[in-house]
């Protein structure tokens, strides 16, 4: 989101569905939220863990990814990782909190999107060397070259900075991340002005010509509903703002072969808003040429009562938006959308996210639910019974889990 400073204070992946007579599954290949926690306390570098920032709790993480969510944001503050200076060797210990962050969310079968979230800025100067940002992106890939369930988000909205500095950081951070072995991994790169979905094809349209060998860079757009989009009120502009907002860059993606991912958005827990994002992500399956999927922003320990909390069990989005926003994810049998739009139009499948996101649709089907797997709520249709020794218990209207 774009105010950052006020947080302070507080493909690829074509889904082997079968196609149901008269609904189809959602064409996703990821759904999922921004895990917020590791970034907050931009005003104390480097902060104290516990007091100014922390990382995300693996069991709210667990919890939504047994909703069937299958990507995780993980924002972290470049200052914290590199202390001092971009070329830095990695402070060992918060090295060790990303490390264990994002290998507990692909552990689980998901992907992590591992996100320096600084707006294009080091301690609040642009970042204007290319090679000292991609000594930087080759710190952070080396440790994450062997896990092909790590995304690279190349940085967190870029804004009001030159255009071309932009296209040249995100190029520098794409060969640097696969000269550094990490050849399997998708790099999302993000645009100037705030990667805002609205306004790429009048600010992003140089991005186009970046370049990757492996030829696995999704275009991270973000996009908010309110008047001025961003994201900071739960007031929506209208019902159909979202699809309107998407169109043009969805346009672009297709006219020039690209592939998108919405990695923030979001809208108050009011049925204006309710419309608003269903008309926006229904769109984007209707054009799952192009678009792999969102994440909402955001979830996190440190929310408490945030407009957009996604934080179970009783953050404001999480109770209103998850039943939801759950006919979009990758597992769901009965995406909202009844168009006939193509599934499997991704060209560059994979067989490991196929097996994974097959198991994970089959676990929700069996006869008994495993331990931390759903048991009921609104909506629910798969198992209710738990494993021995495990029992169903309601974590709230929409969620139980075996536990
Ligand atoms: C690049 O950034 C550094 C650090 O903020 C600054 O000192 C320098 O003046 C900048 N150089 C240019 C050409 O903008």
């Amino acid at each position: 989101m774009k105010y950052s400073l006020l947080l302070a204070a507080s493909a690829a992946l074509a889904l082997a569905v079968p196609q149901g007579p008269s609904k189809r599954a959602s064409s996703f290949a990821w759904f999922g939220v921004s895990e917020s926690g590791a970034e907050f306390g931009n005003q104390n570098i480097p902060g104290v863990l516990g007091t100014d920032y922390i990382w995300p709790d693996t069991s709210t993480i667990q919890t939504l990814r047994n909703a069937g969510m299958n990507i995780f944001r993980v924002p972290f503050l470049m200052e914290r990782l590199v202390p001092n200076k971009l070329t830095s060797s990695p402070d060992a210990t918060y090295l060790q909190g990303l490390k264990s962050t994002v290998e507990f969310i692909t552990s689980t079968g998901a992907y992590a999107l591992v996100d320096p979230h600084n707006f294009g800025r080091y301690y609040g100067n642009i970042i204007n060397s290319t090679s000292d940002f991609a000594a930087f992106w080759t710190t952070v890939a080396t440790q994450f070259a062997s896990n092909d369930k790590v995304i690279f988000d190349t940085n967190n909205e870029f804004n009001t900075e030159d255009q071309t500095l932009v296209l040249n950081l995100n190029q520098a951070a794409i060969n640097a991340i696969r000269a550094a072995g990490a050849t399997s991994q998708y790099i999302f790169v993000e645009g100037n002005s705030w990667s805002g979905a609205w306004t790429w094809t009048t600010v992003n349209t140089n991005l186009v010509s970046l370049t990757d060998p492996q030829n696995k860079i999704v275009y991270e757009m973000h996009q908010y509903l309110d008047s001025d989009g961003s994201g900071t009120s739960d007031t929506c502009v209208s019902s159909t703002i979202g699809q309107e907002r998407v169109q043009a860059a969805t346009e672009w993606l297709q006219s020039n072969g690209k592939l998108g991912f919405l990695g923030e958005f979001a809208g108050g827990a009011n049925s204006l808003c309710q419309s608003a994002v269903t008309g926006m992500l229904s769109y984007m399956q209707e054009n799952s040429d192009v678009w792999l999927g969102a994440s909402w922003w955001a979830a996190g320990p440190w929310w408490s009562t945030y407009i957009f909390s996604m934080e179970p069990p009783s953050g404001t989005a999480y109770t209103y938006y998850l039943n939801i926003l759950s006919a979009y994810f990758p597992s769901s049998s009965g995406g909202s959308t009844t168009t006939s739009t193509s599934t499997a139009t991704h060209t560059t499948t994979t067989t490991t996210t196929t097996t994974s996101t097959k198991s994970t649709a089959t676990a929700t089907s069996t006869a008994t639910a495993s331990h931390w797997a759903q048991c009921g709520g609104i909506g629910w249709t798969g198992a209710t019974t738990c494993a021995s020794p495990y029992t169903c218990q309601a974590q709230n209207a929409y969620y139980s889990q075996c536990l």
